[in-house]
């Protein structure tokens, strides 16, 4: 716990702590898992909601530029599992600090969570992976070139629990799933034909967010899961200019797929760690 504390106290002012563990303290349950939801992925778990928040509460001023996050923060009883749901993610390109940006991680290990979904829209990298699809995250590549706290120590690491069971749930659920690796860039404009031609040597799909976040729960210890949903081909595969109206639409047309798997997802962490 003491390098917990430290990479904590190195990121945090206590009082970003202390006003955490207040909100905390008021729930009238603790929250099982925690889901960050990436863009379009909004509203993706349906159930009684407990107690709203948002990230103001933090002492963010969140900034609602990007359309399809929104910066409120749930607790919500999904099939009597209460789960944390952070609708809206902060991102390096919008200028928010790193520490900002993974609040919602520290946030969620501060609530003693036992596992993190992380959820984006991401392009793919290459033709077998077509928009509209799910691909769980193996791996990895940061190449938003923004340095890390020095007092990280673990390199980022999904579980291969959770991936085992995202797996299984796909089966029972005849969902079909991709696997691959994530290349997390800084954005926010999107990449050129060039650029998506180099970057598909290093994995399969492509967003602006989740690497930093993906990095502060390995080092805090908690076990994390990577989800895409493909929302659009990556520059210059498809011969149509993409845009990030694109990326909504697609998660619009996707949006009972997300439900749906995530709704089972839930359910089979609660079962698989209560037992
Ligand atoms: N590139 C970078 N980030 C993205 C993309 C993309 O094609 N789609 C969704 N997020």
């Amino acid at each position: 716990m003491e390098k917990e504390q430290a990479l904590l106290r190195f990121l945090y002012p206590p009082d970003t702590l202390e006003k955490i563990i207040a909100i905390v303290s008021r729930f009238p349950r603790m929250p099982f898992l925690s889901i960050v939801t990436g863009s379009g992925w909004g509203e993706v778990v349906e159930g009684r909601t407990l107690e709203v928040f948002s990230y103001q509460d933090f002492g963010i001023s969140f900034r609602r530029e990007v359309e399809g996050h929104s910066g409120v923060v749930r607790l919500v009883e999904k099939d009597d599992t209460p789960v944390l749901v952070f609708e809206g993610r902060l991102h390096l390109y919008q200028g928010y600090r790193y520490e900002e940006v993974v609040l919602p991680v520290v946030f969620s290990f501060l609530s003693g969570v036992k596992v993190l979904l992380l959820t984006n829209a991401a392009g793919s990298l290459h033709r077998e992976i077509p928009p509209g699809n799910l691909c769980l995250l193996t791996d990895q590549v940061d190449f938003t070139f923004v340095p890390d706290p020095p007092v990280f120590q673990k390199k980022p690491l999904f579980s291969a629990e959770l991936r085992d069971l995202a797996c299984r749930v796909a089966q029972t659920k005849d969902f079909p799933l991709f696997q691959g690796i994530y290349v997390g860039v800084l954005g926010p404009s999107f990449e050129t034909p060039a650029e998506i031609r180099m970057l598909a040597h290093f994995g399969q799909v492509i967003g602006m967010s989740t690497v930093k976040e993906v990095k502060t729960a390995t080092n805090l210890g908690l076990p994390v899961c990577g989800l895409s949903l493909v929302t659009n081909w990556g520059s210059g595969i498809a011969s149509l200019p993409l845009s990030h109206q694109e990326v909504l639409e697609t998660s619009l047309r996707s949006k009972r797929l997300m439900q749906e798997f995530t709704g089972a997802f839930i359910q089979e962490v609660a079962r698989a760690w209560r037992s």
